[in-house]
């Protein structure tokens, strides 16, 4: 969940690592900290809050200037946000400086013993142990690399360390396990990274680091052991997008920025992935046709956002390939047991490709025979390294921690493994899959045009910034849609959001319905299943007479439902299933004018980390 930055070249290093800060701190926010290796010793800055804190420390306090440095950017897990708690650690000499993300499950045994051998340890995270550890084990072997691996071998639990010692002054060494870390490599500087985004105004060449793997940065080279030494393949890669993609272009928050990216990230999500003939060709799903015709079931894990793209994804699959289909919340899956074997096919959806839980999980799924597929948004990321087969989304990099462009492209991936397993299963005609993937074609202009009409929405969103509690409902793929509206409203606005299946409404909901009290409801199509949009209007009706003031989402043309509408949203008409593609637009700006007017922070919520790399 903390952002990391090393650096060692010829630029300043702080210059360096403080821009890669930046571009990292929808990582973690709650302390931030430097270290730069000058004039043959070490210098480090940490402060407690946003990097803001620590630039006007660091202007109020300048540290010398180096060529060799390391940063990070908190969310604390062990230890308060304080500057004491604050990376980088150092050993007690102050000769080496370490930063970290993840947790070392051993820290208080590694304490308690360091402190016997007379180390004095100051602050209360599990991180503080590495740098003394490191400092012991360098004092023997002179090679920080050497002493990382030494060092690694005695940590349990999950991590990504980088450290920096002033007598290797050209060395920045990294290590990681269960936790992301990417090399960049420039012309006589290199660069190491919790994301490319923090050293991609510099180069576009990535190097990924595998499982327990250390690797020592110098200007000329990088070299890549495991933890026990042994030389290891340097996978190399080319970022596909550039610094501009990673820079707010103009708007005022990422979020604002990312919203209005989403037809172009739908788009790009399709490119390529339609043959000539209007059949699909998903190079990347590397799993037979042979193995997908032999699969008896299908399984979603997920966690958020990603979790709601997948509870879409089931109604898609059912429909269309006939297979059962389970969604679960990778938190719960493999704690409960469950029923997997070689015929069962597991998705793991993750926009940053790094979420602990989810990666456990499609761990499990593989150490039961299972196949997996990894629907990814992050290039060379840990989720679909470790899948037999991934599908990445191509919506450039998401970096607002509410997750907006990533969950319409979730559903397009979702949306077209399902019509791909229809097609290699033949539950699905060919002239249907055309049909389809004419509709998903014309969702990037549908986008567009809910985005172009958005005015009302935010100045509804305006009026309601004192209110404590908004409800949502939906009904069939109109659920996960509430969910999502709900939780996005939660995590920006800070206010009582729930989302509920209309259905259910009358099975207790109901009684939170009181005089003006806000319900968003997501109406489907009256050209879809009939039934389902006249049993949504009979509800928007029930809470009405109850004093609910009723925003309701429809779609062009539905004229049954505006006698009980106080505020009508409009969307373009769509097929039901694919509604969520455009329904979902309104509620992400909903949200973001919410939080924008009661004066949270919009990019960076409270409490939150964009990627949750612990479980
Ligand atoms: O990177 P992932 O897609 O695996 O992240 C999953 C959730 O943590 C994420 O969707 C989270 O719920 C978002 N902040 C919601 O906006």
């Amino acid at each position: 969940m903390c952002g990391i930055v090393g650096y060692v070249g010829a630029q300043s290093a702080l210059d360096v690592v403080v821009a890669g800060l930046k571009r990292l701190e929808y990582r973690g926010y709650d302390s931030a900290g430097v270290a730069v290796l000058a004039d043959g010793g070490l210098a480090a800055a940490k402060k407690a809050g946003k990097l803001i804190n620590l630039e006007k420390e660091l202007k109020d306090r300048p540290l010398p200037t180096g060529s060799t440095g390391i940063g990070h950017t908190r969310w604390a897990t062990h230890g308060g946000p304080t500057d004491t708690n604050a990376h980088p650690h150092l050993d007690n000499a102050g000769r080496v400086a370490v930063v970290h993300n993840g947790i070392i499950e051993n820290f208080a045994a590694l304490r308690a013993e360091l402190e016997e051998r007379g180390h004095e340890l100051s602050s209360e995270t599990d991180t503080e142990v590495v740098a003394h550890l490191l400092a012991e084990e360098f004092s023997s072997c002179a090679d920080l690399a050497e002493a990382m691996r030494l060092v690694c071998r005695r940590l349990e639990g999950a991590f990504t360390l980088v450290a920096t010692h002033a007598d290797q002054p050209d060395v920045v060494v990294g290590a990681r396990r269960n936790s992301p870390l990417v090399v960049g490599v420039g012309e006589g500087e290199a660069f190491l990274a919790s994301d490319v985004a923090a050293f991609i105004a510099h180069t576009r060449s990535a190097v990924e680091l595998g499982q327990d793997q250390v690797v020592e940065l110098r200007r000329d080279r990088v070299t890549v052991t495991g933890f026990d030494g042994s030389p290891a393949e340097v996978r190399a890669y080319h970022v596909d997008w550039d610094a501009s993609a990673a820079e707010k272009g103009g708007y005022d928050y990422f979020m604002l920025k990312e919203i209005a990216e989403q037809p172009k990230a739908v788009a790009d999500t399709l490119l390529g992935r339609i043959d000539a003939g209007g059949s699909l060709t998903l190079d990347e799903v590397r799993i037979d046709d042979s193995e997908l015709r032999e699969i008896d079931k299908v399984v979603i894990v997920a966690c958020g956002t990603a979790f709601h793209a997948g509870m879409i994804a089931k109604y898609a699959i059912e429909h269309w390939t006939r297979l059962p289909c389970e969604v679960e919340l990778a938190s719960e899956f493999r704690y409960r047991d469950p029923i997997l074997g070689g015929q069962s096919l597991v998705i793991a959806i993750s926009q940053s490709g790094e979420t602990m839980d989810t990666l456990m999980a499609l761990r499990h799924a593989r150490e039961q025979g299972s196949r997996v597929l990894a629907i990814c948004n992050t290039n060379g990321s840990t989720i679909p390294r470790e899948s037999d087969a991934v599908l990445y989304t191509h919506a450039g990099p998401e970096v607002a921690v509410a997750s907006t462009k990533a969950f319409l492209t979730q559903l397009v991936a979702c949306y077209l493994v399902a019509l791909y397993l229809g097609q290699v299963r033949g539950t699905k005609w060919g002239d249907e899959i055309r049909a389809v993937i004419r509709d998903l074609s014309g969702i990037s202009a549908a986008v567009d045009r809910v985005l172009e009409t958005m005015e009302p929405v935010r100045a509804l969103a305006r009026s309601l910034a004192d209110k404590d509690t908004v409800l949502f409902l939906g009904r069939h793929v109109g659920y996960p849609v509430a969910l999502e509206g709900a939780l996005k409203l939660k995590e920006l606005a800070y206010m009582h959001a729930e989302g509920f299946a209309a259905g259910e409404l009358k099975h207790g909901p109901i009684a939170l319905i009181e005089e003006d009290l806000p319900v968003v409801v997501l109406v489907p199509s009256p050209r879809g299943r009939s039934v389902l949009h006249d049993k949504i209007v009979s509800n928007i009706q029930e809470i009405r007479a109850r004093g609910a003031r009723t925003i309701v989402i429809a779609e062009e043309g539905d004229e049954a439902v505006a006698p009980y509408a106080d505020h009508l949203v409009r969307i373009p008409a769509t097929p039901t299933l694919l509604q969520p593609l455009v329904a979902t637009v309104p509620l992400q700006v909903f949200a973001c004018e919410l939080a924008t007017a009661r004066g949270n922070e919009v990019d960076q919520p409270r409490n939150l980390a964009k990627s949750v790399t612990v479980e």
